[in-house]
């Protein structure tokens, strides 16, 4: 649940060794209707303005998250006609190529106006003391210290400062399956392990792709497997094993592992060369059963006007909601600041927002958007933020150092195809004593 999210925050904190003690705050309110409302419209055009463009950055670049991004650039030009509006983003899921493009754009002193950022530790690979603006002045004046849910803020705040303006809140723990194909079968949705390898024999012995995944970009075993650990390890123990308190050593992540490799055996074997909406593709032909996959998959199904498909908590996170948030940030000395103030001012809106977010297959990080503009799965996904407890993604920026982050992925990544327990548990236990995290 929201509430829960102070604590996760707290975990992210001590996970750096850098925050040097997250008191637990209370729990926070959950994301009921949000104090005073914002303006409906981003705020007018500052006085002064020196150019007339402004660069984004993101890897929107395709389906829904593309179709999201257009939206909300297309309110920017109505709203503001007079700026250029220039599309910098770089395709690859997850990051995986616009991470390095913007650190070298950053450190070459090129930067963006305004660039993707997932709120939580993610910012410290930029070096914000040095390269980032403090948005702090920006959180007061738009009243987002009020309008954002409480613990997203302390997600946000890194070394005492706002970095980002968090334009949605996404869920990783998702199971995508085709009602059709379940229902041609008289299968349904698993809620647990062992249920998922019956439906699966079942899907197998029908010659239906049980579990599809492509892992191209690098990351996606990695996702895959947090969901698995949470469902192993439970929130608590999920998030213990990114501040220090789950030892990477537990049996429980070696049952992980091997749950995770048994679930491979079932997978589509081209899976090394598919992205994850590759993968997705399975489903909208009927050719695969189920997908785990962060919620960005609906506004792809959207996309591809694919309605036949039905989602569920991946089996054993029921009740647990495996979150990250994209926000926008932006350099010291942005080219285009005037502008670039405008746009983050429109990224925090509730115009904004709802403009992105039913398109991109998130909810609003805004607590105060209108349930009604939002797809079935994303109203049940706004009614889980609200009542699940709430754990950090680290595919996704939320839970650990970009790079321990990094260097988990690699070893999953590695992991999905060798299937080498022993080693990947050894090597995940290395990563968290480099990071100064296990002892
Ligand atoms: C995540 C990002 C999402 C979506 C996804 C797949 O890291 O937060 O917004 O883009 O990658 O590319």
């Amino acid at each position: 649940m929201s509430r829960k999210f102070l604590t996760t925050l707290c975990l992210v904190a001590i996970v750096t060794m850098l925050l040097a003690g997250c008191v637990p705050a209370a729990p926070a309110a959950p994301a009921a209707p949000a104090a005073p409302a914002a303006p409906a419209a981003p705020a007018a055009p500052a006085a002064a303005q020196a150019t007339n463009k402004v660069e984004f950055f993101s890897w929107w670049t395709a389906g829904g998250e593309a179709d999201g991004l257009k939206a909300m650039l297309d309110l920017y030009k109505k709203t503001y006609p007079n700026v250029e509006v220039i599309n910098a983003a770089v395709a690859g899921g997850a990051g995986t190529n616009a991470k390095a493009v913007l650190s070298t754009r950053l450190t070459g002193g090129d930067p963006p106006d305004a660039f993707q950022l997932h709120a939580g530790l993610e910012v410290e690979k930029y070096e914000p003391a040095k390269y980032l603006q403090p948005l702090d002045a920006l959180y007061t004046s738009e009243g987002w210290d009020k309008i954002f849910p409480k613990d997203l803020i302390s997600l946000l705040k890194y070394q005492d400062h706002f970095w980002g303006v968090p334009v949605n809140i996404h869920r990783a723990n998702v199971m995508w399956y085709s009602q059709k194909v379940f229902s041609d079968n008289n299968l349904t949705a698993p809620t647990s392990w062992d249920e998922f390898f019956k439906v699966a024999d079942a899907l197998k012995a029908k010659g239906i792709v049980p579990l599809v995944i492509g892992t191209k970009e690098g990351w996606e075993a990695g996702h895959t497997f947090e969901t698995i650990l949470i469902s192993k390890l439970g929130a608590d123990g999920y998030k213990g094993l990114w501040t220090g308190t789950t030892p990477w050593t537990d049996p429980k992540v070696t049952d992980a592992l091997e749950t995770f490799k048994k679930v491979m055996t079932y997978a589509n074997t081209d899976y090394s060369a598919l992205t994850w909406s590759d993968a997705a593709q399975y489903l909208v032909d009927g050719k695969g059963g189920m997908h785990i996959m962060g919620d960005w998959t609906d506004g792809w199904f959207i996309s591809k006007n694919y309605k036949d498909y039905g989602y569920a908590p991946v089996p054993g996170t029921q009740g647990i909601f495996d979150a990250l948030s994209d926000s926008f940030a932006s350099a010291k000395g942005a080219k285009d600041q005037v502008n670039l103030d405008n746009w983050l001012k429109l990224a925090g809106s509730k115009a904004g927002q709802e403009a992105f977010n039913p398109k991109k297959g998130s909810i609003c990080a805004r607590t105060d958007c209108d349930a009604k503009l939002f797809d079935a799965y994303l109203q049940s996904a706004m009614k889980d933020w609200q009542s699940n407890v709430i754990v950090p993604s680290v595919v996704h920026g939320a839970a650990a150092v970009e790079k321990w982050a990094t260097v988990y992925k690699d070893i999953l990544n590695t992991f999905a195809t060798k299937g080498d327990v022993k080693a990947t548990q050894d090597a995940l236990q290395q990563a968290c004593k480099d990071n100064n995290v296990c002892k």
